[in-house]
This record gives structure tokens, sequence and C-alpha cells, in this order.
């Protein structure tokens, strides 16, 4: 990142575009859609585009529905906003997950960390193979990225951004730090283990940022978290209080 851009963080509400969509369906449609427009502008304006998407469950309808889109994914970066620190091909791996839907398309499927199937059982220093991911992904990687897809977990954590050791680390707006390694505190039973995760600078320095959730109660965690702006006791309220541009919130009831 040439600077560090200063996110004074601001009334999050006038930022925020909740998109509601009548069902899970007709989000991910939506959802694809704008990722789409932003890998085509991307591509347009420097000829490649660079994309982080959320890992979990409720993204993945959109992004079937992406890799249906006409793009030139030749020219297309994808990685995942964050994943667990596990070796390829486990169940938890979020770039595993990513890998069969994009690169059939021709898609660059970059994972965040370079963990080797080999390394199943290394005891990993989270922290440091975030500073690993970063420095490699420093050297590889177009930036800023083009558009960053953000989930929302019902604490209220986004990306890999959660209470713990790494939280104000991974919260600082002053740092050059893209990438870090993050052990959530408690670690999140959906997936009980450490992370590596982009930064909220580096989401922030992003061109575009969107969010895609399901189901009242993350929208009404999402409103409070926007309530609470910059101090929020939720990581998206943060993250939405510090992004600049415009965030288009995509809601579907269950
Ligand atoms: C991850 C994600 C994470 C996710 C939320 C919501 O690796 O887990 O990046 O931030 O978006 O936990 O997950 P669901 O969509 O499965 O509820």
């Amino acid at each position: 990142m040439s600077e560090a851009r200063i996110a004074r963080p601001g009334p999050a509400a006038n930022k925020i575009r909740w998109r509601e969509c009548p069902d899970a369906d007709a989000m991910a449609t939506a959802v694809a859609a704008v990722i789409g427009e932003a890998i085509e502008l991307a591509i347009a304006a420097r000829g490649v585009a660079a994309i982080a998407l959320s890992g979990g469950r409720t993204p993945y309808p959109a992004y079937r529905r992406l890799a249906e889109l006409p793009l030139e994914w030749d020219r297309v970066i994808v990685l995942p906003s964050d994943d667990r620190l596990v070796a390829p091909g486990h169940p938890l791996s979020n770039v595993t997950a990513m890998r069969p839907i994009f690169e059939p398309l021709g898609a660059h499927v970059e994972p965040l960390d370079d963990l080797e199937p080999a390394q199943p059982n290394v005891i990993l220093d989270p922290r440091a193979a975030g500073r690993a991911a970063d420095q490699r992904l420093r050297d590889r990687l177009p930036w800023p990225l083009d558009f960053v897809l953000l989930g929302v977990g019902t604490d209220g954590h986004t990306a890999s951004i959660f209470p713990g050791e790494d939280y104000d680390a991974a919260l600082d707006l002053q740092t050059e730090v893209r990438v870090l390694g993050v052990t959530p505190d408690p670690l999140p039973p959906e997936a009980p283990v450490a992370r590596v995760s982009f930064s909220l600078a580096a989401i922030v320095a992003a061109r575009t940022v969107a969010v895609a959730v399901i189901g009242k109660d993350k929208r009404a965690v999402i409103d409070q978290a926007i309530a609470q702006g910059a101090n929020s006791q939720f990581p998206i309220g943060r993250v939405l209080a510090a992004v600049l541009t415009p965030v288009d919130l995509y809601w579907a009831p269950e």
C-alpha cells in the first residue's frame, strides 16, 4: 500500500446502502452481478482484477452464479478475504472451497497462506504465518484490491477480524500490514482454528467493499454495529465506520 489511507471513521449510516433481496436466490444473483461489474471495471482500467471473497457458507450460491458470467476470467485473481490456518484440502479451508468454482474458468485462485499439504500437522505460529503471507502477497498482488466481499458472523465478526490478542493489529488503520495472523478469543465454534486475514487497512484501501448476509439475527447485529459507529463492540461496525466508499449491504431473509 503506497500510503496508509487515513480512514477517519465517519457516520457510517450515510455510507451504507441496504440492498434487500426477497430471498437467498435473488441475493445470489445481485451479489454475483456487483462482483462481475467490479471485475469488468478493473480489467478495463488496469487489465487485471484482484478480488477478495468471504468464506463461510452464505456467499457460495453467489460465487456459483458469478462463475456463470462471461468475464475475462484469465485476468481475474480470486483470494479469500481470510482463511483458516489449515492445510489445503482441509474441510475448513476457504481457498480449497473456492478453487473448484473459479479455477476451471481460468481464474487464478491465490491462497492467503502458503501452507503445503505436507504440513497438515505443523503447529503454526499464526503471527509468523501472517507475516509470511503479507510479504508473499506484497510481491504478487496488484494493489489495492478491486473488490472485497465480506460476510458477518452472528457475533459481528467479519473476515477473520475477531476479538483476541490480534484485534488491535487487525483494526489498525495506520498500518502497512495487509494480511495478518489472527487467533480469535474465543475460537469460533464453526471453525475453531487460527486464521490469516486481510486487515482493516487492506479492506479500507479496496476500491469497492460489499457485505452479504442472510437472516434477521445478522441484520440486527449489523444495525446495532452501524448505530455504534467507530467504537462499535462488533468488528463489522468498526469496518463499516472506517470504509470511505459507500458499502452495499446485501440482505435476504432466512
Ligand atoms: C470465514 C469467513 C467469515 C464468514 C462469517 C459468516 O472464513 O469464516 O470469512 O468471516 O464470512 O463467519 O459465515 P457464514 O456465511 O457461514 O455465516
